[in-house]
Order: C-alpha cells, then sequence, then structure tokens
C-alpha cells in the first residue's frame, strides 16, 4: 500500500536553500500565508526527463473539494530543483518503487509553515486522491515541526489506517488509484516558526 525509499547519497545535492525562495501561494482561502509552493510538469520518454513551459495545474471538483476547478498558475521549478527531481524519479524506476515505463510527471515544490498563531495544513482538503497513477511524497526539511502525520488508507476500507512521519530524506510512494491520504495539521514544537519542506512528485502512465 505504502512504500518508504530512504535516500542515501543523492539527498546531499538536495535543493535545501530553494525552499525559501517560493513564492506565497495565491490560491489558500485563508488570511495567514501557511503555503509556498512552485510547481513544474514535464515528461519521462526513453528516461530522459523533459521538462515543458506550463505551469498550470487544473484538478476536478470531485477529487478536490478545496481547490477543484479552479485553474492555478504557480512559478516554475527552479533547474537546481528540477535536476534534483529527475534523479530520484530516476532512483524511484531504479529501486522498482514504480514500474519502468514513460510518464507524464508533476512536480510540486511546497514549504508549509505554522507560527505560534496560526497551524499549517498540508492538506486543507482532507482525505484525498490526487488523481494520478502513483505520487511520491519526499521530505526535504523539517524545522520545529509538531504534527504533520501522514495517513494513508485503501479507497475501499477505511478502516485500514496507516500512520507515519515522513523524515528528511525519505520518499513515501503510494499507489494514487488505490490509497487516499492526509496530512494532519501542524504547529510549532517550540514557540516561534515552523516549517516543513517537501516535494510531492506525481506519475502518470502515458496513455496511448
Ligand atoms: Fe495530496
Amino acid at each position: 500500500m505504502v512504500d518508504i525509499l530512504e535516500l542515501q547519497e543523492e539527498f546531499k545535492f538536495a535543493p535545501f536553500n530553494s525552499f525559501n525562495q517560493l513564492k506565497e501561494d495565491n490560491y489558500l482561502k485563508s488570511k495567514s500565508v501557511f503555503r509556498r509552493r512552485a510547481y513544474s510538469i514535464g515528461s519521462i520518454t526513453n528516461s530522459r526527463l523533459n521538462w515543458k513551459e506550463d505551469t498550470t495545474f487544473l484538478q476536478s471538483e470531485e477529487l478536490n473539494r478545496y481547490m477543484g476547478g479552479v485553474i492555478r498558475h504557480f512559478e516554475p521549478l527552479l533547474m537546481e530543483s528540477k535536476n534534483y527531481i529527475e534523479s530520484i524519479v530516476h532512483r524511484l524506476i531504479k529501486s522498482a518503487k514504480i514500474p519502468q515505463d514513460d510518464y507524464e510527471i508533476g512536480c510540486h515544490q511546497i514549504r508549509i509553515s505554522a507560527e505560534n498563531d496560526f497551524n499549517g495544513y498540508p492538506a486543507p482538503e482532507g482525505f484525498h486522491r490526487d488523481g494520478f497513477d502513483y505520487i511520491a511524497i519526499h521530505c526535504v526539511s523539517l524545522n520545529n515541526v509538531n504534527g504533520a502525520i501522514s495517513l494513508v488508507r485503501p479507497i475501499d476500507d477505511e478502516d485500514h489506517l496507516l500512520e507515519h512521519v515522513l523524515m528528511p530524506g525519505q520518499v513515501m510512494v503510494l499507489d494514487d488509484r488505490e490509497v487516499e491520504h492526509y496530512v494532519t495539521p501542524m504547529t510549532p514544537k517550540l514557540p516561534g516558526a515552523a516549517h516543513r519542506d517537501i516535494f510531492v512528485i506525481t506519475i502518470s502512465h502515458i496513455k496511448e
């Protein structure tokens, strides 16, 4: 149901500082800026990841009750982030976490923040699927974070719940056709600022 990949050497090359440059997410129904993000899409053919210019993102209302049906525009990922994601995707295929194939790829780079006076909501829409074949959620950094527990359950078996706090260097791979996921709200562990930096990679087989 859930597979966790522990990155080793390649995690040293994670673009840690690029998270400081992320722009505010303008599509939040909240006055507090708890989410910053960038987004890029591309495709893998013959083991090469080619990134596209387009950065629009649209989810159906059925999948996303919070922001479905709204066309969203985000800043693209920086080149160093794109190169890092390419190495992660190759690792996922090499380690057989996802099968060898050609894929449509999307990558959301996200920082969720919390402060003493506001919570961070990693998944404001509640339990959901992202609408792809697989998703890979990679935690890059956790800073003073309390909460942010990933919950995963089969679509047809709501009692069978898996809980995991995704640690820096880990990649959680889900079959998005079979399970739904949620991440609990986060607060600062000690008074002050808290943030959680992640990449969410969406992966779907290219359909003929
Ligand atoms: Fe999600």
